[in-house]
């Protein structure tokens, strides 16, 4: 990814993951980004690194507009390896004297993957560094993704580094939203669904923090995917209503099978949703990776889990995806299981514990079906998936009519 200037005298250094299709568990069909930014003032500045296997490919983009050694300040938004990881090779080529501004909490966490004693200037919120004609703004925004997380602001150009916050996993040939258009936020949406959702409440009071500043936003420049410019209010918006968690009319119903009878269960459940007039999607855990279910979750009402019942248990593929969809909180949902099994059916009984301790409510007792569902328990299935879509239908207008109350 070629260097590219993004405004007078700041640089986008970063590099393209092209080949990456699993980051820490989460599906990069596209690939992804790791940005970096160079702003050259009376000091020069870097923000950010990249991951340790591109350390070379960052050092060319720098050496192609600033001998590196130049570099006055490295700034870490961020300690997680995929924006620190080059940094043992940058600060040895910038100096290991230089100063390297992160967040109190960044500079704990820096010591603790680095071994070697850097010029930790840590920061937080409120604090300015003047780099010539412009200065840098620090912003602390714990758990934006991590507990270090930080935003650094150069007002005098209205651009918000925001380190993993507005991010989105894509590489491709554009490098600002609107060479790519709207398709972006389905990217951003996915990012946010598994990635950020956990915080989503503190998160949005940081962003009502933020807003609140009034700062000037002309561009947002986020550590992963494209450069927001056309409007950065939109994605701002678009997080402030993420973190809401308010669900659409719609229902998810996932599932794995051993011999096509919990999938048969599926089907004619998901069938039943969609008699009821509320849209649904069935996703085998075979077939869809985990990130792409959990964003499905993310705005569904209704999560509808199913799974045989393998050794007196879940199906592997179903722990996996309850324990993934557990960590990440969502809130706002109503579910059900079902599953079929062969002598002791323990696997609806362990998915409705797990739908319980995520606080989502069971709207219908679990479904069990043993061995092959014939024609009667399709019949059950349908009803349940009926009686599921009633739920939702039910659950968006009371919705709606609350939302139409506190709006008059
Ligand atoms: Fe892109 Fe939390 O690292």
């Amino acid at each position: 990814m070629d260097p590219i200037q993004i405004a007078p005298g700041i640089y986008s250094v970063g590099v393209a993951d092209w080949n990456i299709r699993d980051f820490h568990g989460y599906s990069t069909d596209l690939g992804t980004t790791y940005n970096a930014f160079l702003i050259l003032d009376e000091k020069i500045v870097l923000i950010d690194s990249v991951k340790k296997e591109f350390a070379d490919d960052l050092m060319a983009n720098i050496a192609r507009i600033v001998d590196p050694r130049k570099i006055d300040f490295v700034v870490s938004n961020h300690t997680e390896l995929d924006h620190s990881g080059s940094l043992a090779r940058i600060m040895h080529r910038v100096g290991e004297d230089k100063p390297l501004y992160c967040s109190k909490m960044g500079a704990k966490n820096l010591a603790r993957h680095f071994p070697q004693k850097w010029n930790y200037q840590a920061v937080g919120s409120g604090d300015e560094l003047k780099i010539g004609k412009r200065k840098l703004n620090f912003l602390e925004t714990r758990m934006i993704h991590w507990p270090d997380s930080m935003f650094t602001y150069l007002a005098e150009e209205g651009i918000l580094f925001s380190s993993d916050g507005f991010g989105q996993h894509y590489a491709g040939p554009e490098r600002f939203d609107d060479e790519i258009g709207d398709r972006i936020m389905l990217h951003a949406k996915k990012y946010f669904a598994n990635i950020l959702l956990l915080y989503a409440a503190h998160i949005e009071k940081l962003i009502r923090q933020v807003a609140e500043m009034k700062l000037d936003l002309r561009m947002i420049c986020p550590d992963h995917g494209v450069i927001w410019r056309k409007n950065p209010g939109r994605i701002v918006e678009a997080y402030l209503k993420w973190c809401r968690q308010e669900p659409e009319s719609k229902a998810v119903v996932i599932y794995d099978t051993m011999w096509h009878s919990t999938e048969k269960m599926a089907e004619a459940i998901h069938a039943g949703i969609m008699a009821a007039g509320v849209s649904s999607k069935p996703m085998h855990l075979r077939t869809w990776d985990r990130s792409e279910v959990m964003t499905e979750v993310f705005d569904a009402r209704a999560v509808v889990v199913g799974s045989p019942t393998l050794n007196n248990g879940l199906f592997p593929t179903v722990a996996d995806f309850l324990c993934y969809m557990k960590g990440l909180k969502p809130r706002n949902k109503i579910g059900a299981a079902f599953g079929s099994y062969g002598w002791s059916g323990e696997a609806v009984k362990l998915i409705e514990n797990d739908l319980a301790d995520m606080k989502i409510e069971l709207v219908q007792p679990g479904l069990r079906a043993q061995f092959v569902p014939e024609r009667p328990i399709l019949d059950a299935c349908h009803e349940f998936g009926k009686k599921i879509g009633q739920a939702v239908a039910g659950a968006s207008t009371a919705g709606s009519q609350a939302a139409a109350k506190s709006a008059a």
